[in-house]
């Protein structure tokens, strides 16, 4: 049999290689997900799904900038029922892990959708408490240790499945909150989410994106991902996922190396298709052979002993 240096075990989902695809960027579908899945991801993290529909923001909601994009789409939905039927569809046919990405109002909300989706079949859920463009919800809670706190606890007792929690890079030290999460019970910690950012049309003066403000992803956040998963892994010992800017191997083993057990790909995805997954898995694997590890756990976190 050949063998699987990639193969690795996130808070016991098992991964055939450490790329996953990132919350939002590419909808709901069962269509979706069953082409990302034969692009090569080890595993599919749906986009934020709430309690009750939502429509989300009005256009422009994205704008290109000459080294990411930036987005404020509202965190548009079909609401946890609807999105329920698409989750068990989706286990019917998919053979590598589906972790449900949910946010809420309130810690109950959180709960109870995070229980919804489990009980639909997700593997895990990854809690959204970092989308920097909808108010009352996602890093506005986020940034607040108690309060974030109190919604691990209550999606924890919630549900029997591995919970994610997605940070945000807009605070003063993403360090603290990664602690605040791992105590209150987070099996595995997601970094980053975008970074607050605008873009304005000097031609009429305004800002472009219909809420002003958004998120930026792509390489221009890669370095300060890069910085948040080197900081979490000296302060955590649960699994930490890399994403921001990820873009081919090279980008993929520099978070591993700062610390990361898997690595999530999104803004990418819309230059280089869903085979980005099959390309950043040989890189790795060829980097892995060439240097003469074994697996790719005994590279995670490499830099911090040298
Ligand atoms: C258009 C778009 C929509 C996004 N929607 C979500 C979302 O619903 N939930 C979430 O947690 N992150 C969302 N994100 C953030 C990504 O999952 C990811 O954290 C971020 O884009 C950084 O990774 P990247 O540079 O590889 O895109 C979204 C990003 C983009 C570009």
């Amino acid at each position: 049999m050949k063998e699987n240096r990639l193969g690795i075990n996130l808070a016991g989902l098992k991964l055939q290689n450490p790329t996953m695809l990132a919350s939002g960027i590419l909808g709901y579908t069962t269509e979706t997900f069953k082409n990302i899945a034969d692009g090569g991801a080890g595993a599919i993290v749906t986009k934020s799904v709430g309690l009750k529909p939502r429509s989300g923001y009005a256009n422009p909601t994205v704008t290109q900038t000459n080294c990411g994009l930036i987005n404020a789409m509202g965190l548009p939905n079909p609401g946890i029922e609807e999105f329920a039927k698409e989750i068990s569809e989706t286990k019917n046919v998919l053979h590598i892990p589906l972790i449900v990405s949910i946010y809420g109002f309130t810690a109950e909300e959180y709960a109870t959708v995070a229980k919804k989706a489990a009980t639909a079949g997700a593997d895990a859920v990854e809690l959204n408490v970092s989308c920097p463009h909808v108010k009352e919800t996602g890093s506005e809670i986020g940034q607040k240790a108690e309060i974030l706190k109190e919604v691990i606890k209550k999606v924890k007792a919630a549900v029997p499945k591995p919970v994610f929690v997605k940070l945000s890079p807009n605070v003063t030290s993403i360090m603290e909150i990664a602690e605040a999460s791992v105590d209150a019970g987070a099996d595995v910690i997601t970094a980053i989410n975008t970074v607050k950012a605008m873009a304005i049309d000097v031609e009429t003066a305004k800002p472009i994106l219909s809420n002003k403000v958004g998120g930026l992803s792509g390489p221009a956040i890669k370095p300060i991902a890069l910085r948040c998963v080197y900081e979490i892994y000296q302060h955590v010992n649960v699994p930490i996922i890399g994403c921001g800017g990820i873009t081919n191997w090279h980008d993929a083993v520099e978070f591993l190396l700062a610390g990361a057990s898997a690595i999530q790909i999104g803004t990418a995805i819309a230059t280089k298709g869903s085979n980005i997954f099959k390309a950043i898995t040989r890189g790795i694997d060829a980097y892995l052979k060439r240097k003469g590890f074994r697996s790719v756990d005994e590279i995670v976190g490499l830099s911090h002993k040298s």
